[in-house]
């Protein structure tokens, strides 16, 4: 009911909403006040199992194996081995290779994903190590796994998937700090640096929100496109997936998420003037690059909407809509470029007068295969 919703009118809004207060949730406990040091204590009991690992294989569906994409990207960064990720659908069904040398790690809100389960029995049965990350407390899948590490971000309600992913990332940006740290992969510098950003990013988060109202006037100039393209490189390019997976299941306008370089090599014949183009162009590693690809789809006449750091006055001249939002350090720009995706999603179905919080076709989790 209403009471539930805390004055929201959707779950989907209060859970968007919810975001900055989940992830000092997520984090109490685990990074000391001091911000000098990560203990996720799964790690510390299965020390050996994990620092000898040859290599990691992350199985997911939907949302959470956008997580697992990030968490690719940090752990390969930062602990320096390998990392796979794998539809657990796919994984399941292929005779993998894999033996006790490997530690697979199983992402899920609900903890009861069909197909992400028999993932776990598969390689539990190869003699790999298995860890959890799951927001559903006593669920199936951390009663399958060898251990694990919960995301505490409170239950989700709404279908589409929006705190459990933040605090995915979350868990995921701890675990490979915890590791590096262990595995000496990372230098004292850069790991309080890290340490030092995650601890300010509740407080971005409400500043990503407060775009909000910015995010619900350009829903009402696009509610009525037919496809929509996201773009995003690096550590962007998963958060373009996942506000085009956003889009998609709520409003049900067709979407495609891309990594940017990609687009030449064929989608972008797909722009013309209709084409609205949602591009994560904040200021990182990849800046000069994103900046390419945004001239190269105004030049094909694309209607750019780019999402950029505080201050920025290049692409404000290029795109047709510019966002501001606070700036992190790159590995957790996900957690904040993420909300205004979310919000516009969100805007967008409400705009359509769509069901936001019970989508068509949807479950809330997937326990068929
Ligand atoms: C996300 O918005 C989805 N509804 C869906 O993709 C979901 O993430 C997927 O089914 C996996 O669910 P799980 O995290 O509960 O395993």
């Amino acid at each position: 009911g209403q009471l539930e919703k805390g004055g929201y009118p959707h779950f989907m809004l209060k859970e968007i909403f919810e975001q900055p207060n989940c992830i000092r949730d997520c984090m109490r406990g685990r990074i000391n006040v001091e911000g000098t040091n990560v203990v996720l204590s799964a790690i510390i009991d299965h020390k050996e199992k994990l620092l000898k690992a040859k290599r990691f294989i992350i199985v997911a569906c939907g949302t959470s194996w956008h997580a697992g994409l990030i968490g690719k990207h940090l752990i390969e960064s930062y602990c320096r081995i390998p990392v796979e990720v794998e539809y657990a659908s796919e994984f399941r069904y292929r005779d993998p290779v894999i033996d006790e040398n490997d530690v697979v790690i199983a992402i899920s809100q609900s903890g009861e994903t069909a197909d992400t389960l028999a993932a776990i029995d598969l390689a539990r049965r190869c003699g790999a190590f298995i860890y959890g990350i799951c927001n559903s407390v006593g669920s199936s899948i951390p009663r399958s796994t060898h251990t694990g590490s919960y995301i505490h971000v409170g239950p989700e309600i709404g279908v589409a998937s929006t705190k459990a992913f933040t605090g995915q990332v979350t868990v995921l940006a701890m675990l490979a700090l915890t590791l590096a740290k262990n595995k000496q992969t990372i230098s004292n510098n850069e790991f309080l640096k890290i340490v030092g950003e995650l601890m300010s990013i509740p407080d971005k988060m409400e500043k990503a929100i407060q775009t909000n109202n910015q995010i619900a006037s350009i829903a009402k100039v696009f509610t009525y496109a037919h496809n929509f393209i996201y773009l995003g490189r690096g550590y962007s390019y998963p958060v373009a997936l996942e506000g085009a997976l956003k889009l998609k299941e709520i409003s049900y306008i067709h979407a495609e998420g891309y990594p940017a370089a990609e687009m030449k090599h064929g989608p972008i014949a797909l722009i013309d003037e209709e084409m609205p183009v949602v591009v994560i162009a904040t200021h990182n590693g990849m800046y000069d690059k994103i900046l390419s690809n945004i001239q190269e789809i105004k030049a094909r006449k694309g209607r750019v909407i780019a999402f950029v750091s505080e201050g920025d006055e290049v692409i404000s001249k290029l795109a047709d809509i510019c966002i501001e939002l606070p700036q992190t350090t790159e590995c957790l720009d996900p957690l904040i470029t993420t909300i205004p995706l979310q919000l516009l999603a969100y805007h967008i179905a409400v705009c359509k007068g769509k069901d936001v919080d019970q989508p068509r076709n949807l479950a809330k989790s997937v326990t068929v295969e």
